[in-house]
């Protein structure tokens, strides 16, 4: 692939660029766009590469203004690698990622993402997707990080910084974007409360903590006006309440509808060609429709991140960076990380390799590339390890391992299976199951593995009591009756280019399991909220996901923050550093684990949930507040540090338009998942109204 030069550095440019920010910067953006012609500016304000990339074309671009040194866009999508570079790396989908509970080693993975794509010529990574998981039925459910809101935030924050290391990042897509079937019309119907709390913090997050330098919109419309267009949405919320300085760009094509409700209503970019805007836009502000301010304030929001991100400045980076060694570890130390054992009866894993003979590796999906969908989040991987290949590799010469590539077993792969001494079924989903509407597979109506990969595991199960299954998907699936008849589960979700290392380090002992499930894994379709696919009408009120199941006392087959471990944990009492609070302090809860298992290193994510006995208001039975990942060595203790801002204990008050602390004696219970949660202390905390939460 060719190099693409962002040298388009002007003398006035540079000189801008050599002097610092704030107030200074401000100045400079002003002076550059003063200078412009209002047809450059609004040239600036829709991509010009076509509708779909040419075939010579990696990257979408959005003209700059070149005699002045302001450099183009030139965008990739993004969330499990650099899409459009050929060679990129490939890593584990947003959804195992988010199941690393390891905001450190999403950050890396972010950083290692802008880097390649800042060699490959581009400034602008399409990602992270981070809607709020519905529903697991959602088809794009991979490429986001899970169903809570803060366990989201961490997790998008940490990419988002690590990206901006070297190009602007773009959280996705905002709001309330999770159905795929109808997305281009569908209108979601939420209270300002649920819209406030539920599906909007992990966005603000991006924003204020993350420093965000853009936003995409959604395709759909939130309580009657398109995302593209939304008043609320874009101007009151993001741009007026967070104090957003960066630029919100449209979704591909269907994310625009009016001229004027885009550009009155917020919308700074229209992608990835200029229909709305354009002549058209150029026209409306001619006539007097649109104001020139409006125009004048999209553009030096994107100059702003230009300048202040460096886009302007030449790279020196180059294709040697793309699936380099470091990025190539990274991907499968996340795919380590981010997979998760749901069963291990007596210990059958890991698996010994010194006291085999024979493995059959068992399958359709063993030797299969399996990455993810085939949306906008496809990636171009110079090659994949699989299942088979990663545990062939692992065992070497000592173990024969016998590969029977199908899902439907006749009598002599039966056979094959009888005789090992191990038996690991690699299955789950692929891109022909779930994945991105109208390019992929969309939505996912029914959680459970289809009727002849539930016979593949019955019948090698049945073969050999030694069955071991490795599944893969990007979201919650069903069990049904055949998970008593397995030995263990592991569940690695789309692992990335790396994944069959990463599965063979698991399987064989090498690396401890310390994923932990991100997304509730309910029995059936009854534990969830409803989900419709064909209505171009939907509500979405406050409870979903471990919320729901909560609330209505169910118990889901794998509860959210679920996943074990080859070693044990205790944990000891729970302190913490004030037993009374106001609005603005931030607490610190301390408890001691200790990896009481004698054998194995390993890592346990320890969470902290809140309750608000007494709350004027309907809460969720408990909310995730806080969570630490720690590594320990046999026999090691450390004490683990959560700290939990008092003013995340807010809700939000329509009425009063304001986040408001009640004064409640808040429960906090800490432990190891969602339903296993045994310390607790409490938390009084003074009411006050409003507080800040941005
Ligand atoms: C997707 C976006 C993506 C864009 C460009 C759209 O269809 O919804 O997530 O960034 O295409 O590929």
């Amino acid at each position: 692939m060719k190099l693409r030069n962002l040298g388009l550095l002007s003398t006035c440019l540079l000189a801008a660029c050599s002097s610092g920010g704030g107030d200074d910067l401000e100045k400079r953006v002003d002076a550059l766009v003063a200078q412009m012609s209002l047809t450059e500016k609004v040239d600036q304000m829709a991509g010009d590469s076509g509708a779909f990339l040419p075939e010579d074309a990696t990257l979408w671009n959005v003209p700059g203004v070149e005699r002045l040194g302001v450099p183009p866009f030139r965008m990739s999508d993004g969330p499990r690698g650099v899409g459009t570079a050929e060679g990129a790396t490939t890593f584990p989908v947003g959804m195992a990622r988010g199941a690393t509970w390891e905001p450190d080693v999403e950050q890396r993975v972010g950083a290692a993402m802008g880097r390649e794509l800042r060699a490959v010529g581009g400034n602008v990574l399409l990602a992270p997707t981070i809607n709020n998981l519905r529903h697991p039925s959602w088809g794009r459910s991979q490429e986001t990080y899970g169903e809570d809101v803060h366990h989201l935030s961490e997790m998008a924050v940490a990419f988002v910084r690590g990206v901006q290391e070297y190009v602007l990042a773009n959280p996705k897509h905002y709001a309330a974007n999770s159905i795929e079937d109808t997305r281009f019309q569908l209108d979601v119907t939420v209270d300002e409360r649920t819209l406030r709390e539920i599906y909007l913090p992990h966005f603000r997050a991006t924003v204020r903590e993350g420093g965000a330098a853009s936003v995409m919109s959604a395709y759909n419309s939130v309580n009657g006006q398109f995302c593209g267009e939304n008043e609320q949405l874009l101007k009151r919320i993001l741009k007026t309440d967070w104090e957003f300085d960066g630029f919100v760009l449209s979704d591909w094509i269907f994310g625009t509808q009016t001229t004027l409700g885009s550009a009155l209503n917020g919308l700074d970019l229209e992608m990835p060609i200029a229909m709305v805007y354009g002549a058209p836009l150029l026209e409306a502000v001619q006539n007097g429709d649109v104001p020139e301010s409006v125009i004048d304030d999209a553009v030096r929001r994107m100059v702003r991140k230009k300048l202040q991100h460096g886009l302007d400045q030449p790279s020196d980076l180059d294709e040697s960076v793309l699936a380099s060694d470091e990025h190539l570890a990274l991907a499968r130390e996340a795919s380590v990380k981010g997979s998760v054992l749901l069963k291990n009866e007596s210990g059958s894993l890991p698996l010994d390799s010194s006291a085999l003979d024979r493995i059959a590796v068992v399958g359709l999906l063993a030797d299969m590339p399996n990455t993810g969908d085939n949306g906008s989040s496809d990636t171009r991987p110079a090659f994949v390890v699989t299942p088979l290949q990663g545990i062939q590799e692992a065992v070497g010469d000592q173990v024969t391992v016998e590969h029977i590539g199908k899902d439907v077993l006749e009598a002599e792969d039966i056979a094959v299976v009888e005789a090992a001494d191990a038996v690991i079924v690699v299955t789950g989903l692929t891109a022909e199951d779930e994945g991105e509407g109208l390019i992929g597979a969309g939505d996912r109506l029914d959680l459970a593995l289809s009727g002849e990969r539930v016979s593949l595991i019955r019948d090698a199960a049945e073969a050999n009591d030694r069955t071991v299954v490795v599944l893969e998907g990007g979201g919650a699936i069903t069990m049904g009756d055949w998970l008593p008849d397995i030995e263990a589960l592991l569940m690695v979700w789309y692992p990335g280019q790396m994944g069959g290392h990463a599965i063979a380090d698991l399987l064989f002992g090498d690396a401890n399991p310390s994923g932990k499930l991100p997304i509730t894994f309910p029995t059936s379709l009854d534990q969830l909220p409803p989900f419709d696919n064909v209505s171009l009408e939907v509500t979405y009120d406050y409870f979903h996901g471990y919320r729901y199941v909560d609330r209505n006392d169910a118990t889901p087959e794998f509860p959210f923050g679920f996943g074990l471990s080859y070693t044990t944990f205790a944990i000891g009492g729970l302190t913490a550093s004030q037993a009374r609070a106001v609005a603005g302090d931030v607490v610190t809860f301390s408890i001691d684990v200790t990896n009481s298992g004698t054998d194995a290193a390993g890592a346990e994510v320890i969470q902290l949930y809140v309750t608000y006995p007494g709350s004027a208001v309907e809460r969720s039975e408990r909310d995730l507040k806080g969570f630490a990942k720690v590594a320990l060595e046999p026999g090691e203790t450390q004490t683990v540090q959560i700290a939990v801002p008092v003013n995340s204990l807010a809700y939000y008050d329509v009425a009063a338009a304001a986040w408001t602390l009640e004064g409640l004696e808040h429960e906090v219970h800490v432990g190891t998942s969602s339903r296993d949660l045994p310390r607790s202390t409490t938390l009084t905390v003074e009411a006050q109204q409003p507080v800040s939460v941005y």
